[in-house]
C-alpha cells in the first residue's frame, strides 16, 4: 500500500545525511540517493528539499526526466 504523507511531514525531510523528500503532482518522491547524481546539480535539489516542486519540475525537465522521476515515488500527499 502507498504511504500517505502530510505536507508538514514532507517538509521535515531536508537533511541529505538522512532523507530528502520532494512533492511532484501530489506524489512524494525520495531523492536522497539521487541528489549527488542529479544532472542539474545537487545544490538546486537541496534548495527545494521538503517542498512542492511541481511547477518548476514540470517547466524545466524533458519527458525522459519526468518518466525517470517516477521511480522515486514513495507515497502520496494526504
Ligand atoms: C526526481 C526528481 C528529479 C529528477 C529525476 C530530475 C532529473 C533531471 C534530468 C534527467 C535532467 C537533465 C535534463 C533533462 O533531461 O530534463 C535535469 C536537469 C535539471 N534539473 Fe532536475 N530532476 C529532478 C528534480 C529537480 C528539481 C526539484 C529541480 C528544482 C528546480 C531540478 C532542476 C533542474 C535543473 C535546473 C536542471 C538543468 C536544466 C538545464 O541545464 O537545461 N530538478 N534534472
Amino acid at each position: 500500500m502507498t504511504k500517505k504523507y502530510k505536507r508538514e511531514e514532507v517538509a521535515r525531510h531536508t537533511d541529505p545525511n538522512k532523507s530528502i523528500l520532494i512533492i511532484v503532482k501530489g506524489n512524494v518522491l525520495d531523492v536522497t540517493k539521487f541528489v549527488a547524481e542529479h544532472p542539474g546539480g545537487a545544490d538546486i535539489l537541496l534548495n527545494y528539499a521538503g517542498k512542492d516542486v511541481t511547477d518548476i519540475f514540470e517547466s524545466i525537465h524533458s519527458s525522459q526526466a519526468k518518466e525517470f522521476s517516477q521511480k522515486f515515488i514513495v507515497g502520496k500527499l494526504v
